[in-house]
């Protein structure tokens, strides 16, 4: 288990991805995101999660350079989006994707969401970039076990994480125990549910006990279970909040009851149907 903000964890590529990061997901390109990701890095992060789609690649990608930390420290993942999908309009993708954060590689690139009938392609051209050495690691996002056996069929590289939406209310058993098993990193998207899960009871009783707030309660529950994790905030405050996790520890009952708060409820569209 992690115990520090750069603190990191092996992928089955023999890569380390730091065990908590920054998302920027709805961090407009403006200034905002250049100035949320130098602050992030300054105050110790090392991971930032953006994606194509995000549309603030160019403000990462300043936020990156003006920050106090070499580009080799920090770990940027981005995303294919799906009208982006198939093999030459993937490597058309992540060559813009690069241009805009004005690097020369990536750590982490995915795809974004299982386009059927167009992932398998991706996957391929995602494999070339890998092999060339432009990503240093890829991995996959939003995919459900059948999406990830699919995948196996023709592919030579296995992702190294699966990006999922993870929280107190989702907590994906399937695709968890079944990444575990194939040494596939899960990684949680909106671990707080966007705000709509820290008022619950279990959660707010954690936080008083142990003198803590209830996204720490949450994010501790993460690191925990070994799943990376990446709490947005552009707010200088919570974004300390949300690292300050490593003082104290949860209970195996107390992650279990945590667990039993799942209710198979999405914040985002089922990768079945979006
Ligand atoms: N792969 C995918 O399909 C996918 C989909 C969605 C998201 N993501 C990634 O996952 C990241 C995180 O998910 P998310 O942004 O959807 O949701 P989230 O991290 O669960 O929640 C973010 C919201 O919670 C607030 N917040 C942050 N820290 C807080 C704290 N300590 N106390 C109270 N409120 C707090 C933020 O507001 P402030 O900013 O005002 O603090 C923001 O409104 C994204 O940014 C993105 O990088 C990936």
């Amino acid at each position: 288990m992690i115990n520090s903000l750069q603190d990191r964890i092996q992928l089955n590529n023999g890569i380390n991805i730091p065990g908590i990061g920054l998302g920027v997901y709805k961090v407009w390109e403006d200034q905002e995101a250049a100035d949320t990701v130098r602050t992030a890095i300054n105050q110790g992060y090392r991971l930032i999660d953006t994606a194509s789609f995000y549309d603030n690649e160019v403000g990462v990608g300043q936020g990156v350079q003006e920050a106090d930390a070499n580009r080799e420290d920090v770990f940027i993942t981005s995303k294919v989006w799906n009208e982006e999908q198939g093999y030459d309009e993937t490597l058309r993708a992540f060559e813009q994707s690069l241009q805009k954060l004005n690097m020369d590689y990536l750590d982490l690139y995915l795809i974004h969401w299982p386009v059927t009938g167009k992932y398998e392609d991706t996957w391929k051209a995602m494999e070339r970039l890998y092999s060339e050495g432009m990503i240093k690691s890829i991995g996959v996002s939003n995919f459900h076990k059948h999406h990830l056996e699919k995948l196996f069929v023709k592919a030579n590289e296995k992702p190294v994480v699966n990006q999922v939406e993870f929280h107190p209310h989702l907590i994906q058993r399937e695709v968890k125990q079944y990444c575990e098993r194939e040494d596939i990193k899960l990684e949680a998207w909106s671990p707080l549910k966007r705000g709509q899960v820290l008022e619950e009871d279990v959660i707010v009783s954690l936080a008083e006990k142990y003198q803590k707030t209830p996204a720490q309660i949450i994010l501790r529950w993460d690191i925990e279970q070994e799943v990376i994790t990446i709490p947005k905030s552009t707010n200088e405050k919570r974004m300390k909040e949300n690292t300050d996790i490593f003082d104290f520890q949860l209970t195996k009952e107390e992650v279990e009851t945590i667990n039993n708060l799942h209710c198979d409820s999405r914040t985002g569209p089922n990768p079945d149907e979006f």
